[in-house]
């Protein structure tokens, strides 16, 4: 009997063992016999978090333009159905699908950001099923609006930062053809005289937004 007890106790704590011996080694990233199959999931998931992030920093951080703003902005430049209004860096879509909802205009929005490139996707699904005769008249590309073809632009909007517009001026304006306009929420273009000044309330702070129009 006390045989048997010991044989039934042994084989007990041998099964034990090779449980626990199982259940590290199936749980550790060595145990794997290809060890592709562990390190796989990893690299597919940074990989994609790669393809999410943009292809170089932004000139300017995010941030959104008051809707109030952004009205002003395409009274100003006189928005009509004939323009083709360009946001660079265009958020969250915001001024591309007010200019094609609220003034009839073609509008492009270029971000280099490919988050808010899915978020502009998703606010135009939501403005198209308002308003569904602007279903052809908007595009978001994922871009650096430096690399950007500009051809037929004919109103530009910014919201950048005071060097990014600077750039813009140096390197995009010489680009666009003679009547465009550009209009800056909140930044100048260094020492370029703005055709036209406007001062906005947003809460308890004054904004200025500037328009030119280039010959
Ligand atoms: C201040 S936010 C303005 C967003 C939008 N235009 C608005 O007024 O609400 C500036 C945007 O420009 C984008 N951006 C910055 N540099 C860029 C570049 N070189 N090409 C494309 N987008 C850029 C940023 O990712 C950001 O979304």
């Amino acid at each position: 009997m006390a045989t048997l007890m010991r044989f039934v106790f042994m084989a007990v704590i041998t099964c034990s063992t090779l449980l626990a011996c199982n259940a590290f080694f199936v749980n550790s990233p060595l145990s794997s016999p290809n060890q592709l199959e562990t390190v796989a999931p990893a690299t597919v998931a940074s990989t994609v978090t790669k393809e999410s992030e943009p292809e170089r920093l932004p000139d300017a951080p995010y941030l959104q333009t008051p809707m109030a703003a952004v009205q002003k902005m395409l009274q100003m430049a006189n928005v009509k159905e004939t323009d083709v209004v360009c946001d660079l860096g265009s958020g969250d879509g915001r001024i591309a699908i007010a200019a094609a909802q609220m003034f009839g205009a073609k509008a492009i929005g270029i971000e280099i950001d490919p988050e808010l490139i899915r978020e502009s996707d998703r606010e135009l699904k939501l403005a198209i099923a308002k308003t569904p005769t602007i279903r052809d008249r908007i595009k978001f590309i994922q871009q650096d609006f430096f690399k950007a073809d500009l051809r037929d632009v004919t109103v530009v909007t910014l919201y950048l930062l005071p060097e990014a517009n600077l750039r813009v001026r140096n390197e995009i304006l010489s680009k666009l053809k003679a009547g465009t306009k550009v209009i800056s929420y909140e930044y100048d273009l260094g020492d370029l005289p703005p055709s036209q000044m406007e001062k906005i309330k947003i809460g308890d702070r004054e904004q200025t937004i500037y328009l030119w129009v280039l010959s």
